[in-house]
């Protein structure tokens, strides 16, 4: 890599057109996961070795319980075979993985893998990977507004003490930076929900390649345009 070439610290992926890479061959959509799931494997090898150090990238979101049931179910097994099949990768590469969502809705079995794996891979110091699981942005503000009328409800908050840095430690992310460079495939210009109040200063990077197309080369590009912009935060 060039010197003064600067990876994002933290990195978002909207990992879509799974749908359309399998309609174009020809196949179920189903097919699509499944490839998109290979992709996201290389992906976070990707970002591992090139030093990204959080890697957040949106699997499911409470939107999607509305896809016809099979496809729903196909990615609900998707993840119990994907949990199963890099607990050896994960930990034999110190990275760390998390879920960000609501467990509410999800069984019993597919919650035990996520709190095992998390676990099993909860020591990893070279990256924090996140998958974002019945995930929705909206839904994480509302979760953490509750938390915090709480804490003012039996009196260890005052709402003049709320302030930005409250919120954010009362989200799915707590300790986690704010991504600098949020990618999202297959052309589409819409955030969809997913890390709404993190990504108020985000970089975004949009390719028309539909996930199942996605590499390294195309993670790399992603990159190179991120170290093009200049990031002023509201500032000149
Ligand atoms: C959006 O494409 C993609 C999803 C809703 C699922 C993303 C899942 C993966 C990449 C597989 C990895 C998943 C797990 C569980 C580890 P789309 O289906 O909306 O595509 P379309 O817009 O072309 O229809």
């Amino acid at each position: 890599m060039l010197k003064d070439f600067i990876i994002p610290k933290h990195v978002g992926i909207i990992m879509d057109g799974n749908g359309r890479w399998a309609k174009k061959r020809g196949l179920l959509r189903i097919n699509g996961h499944k490839e998109g799931m290979l992709v996201l494997k290389k992906t976070v090898e990707s970002c591992k070795n090139l030093g990204v150090d959080y890697l957040t990238v949106y699997a499911f979101s409470t939107e999607n319980w509305k896809r016809p049931k099979l496809e729903v179910s196909f990615l609900l097994n998707l993840l119990k075979y994907y949990i199963n099949s890099e607990l050896n990768y994960l930990k034999e590469n110190n990275v760390s993985l998390k879920f960000i969502g609501s467990r509410i809705g999800l069984d019993k079995k597919i919650i035990s893998m996520m709190e095992m794996i998390e676990t099993e891979t909860g020591n990893g110091k070279d990256m924090v990977f996140s998958i974002a699981f019945n995930y929705g942005g909206r839904m994480e503000i509302t979760d953490g507004v509750k938390n915090i009328a709480q804490l003012v409800k039996n009196g260890s908050l005052l709402p003049e003490d709320i302030d930005e840095e409250l919120i954010s430690n009362n989200l799915y992310t707590k300790n986690m930076p704010d991504p600098d460079l949020i990618i999202r495939t297959s052309g589409e210009f819409r955030i969809s929900n997913f890390l709404i109040w993190q990504g108020a200063y985000s970089e975004y990077y949009i390719t028309d390649t539909l996930w199942p197309d996605f590499n390294e080369e195309e993670l790399i590009k992603a990159f190179k345009v991120y170290n093009t912009r200049n990031r002023r935060f509201g500032g000149v």
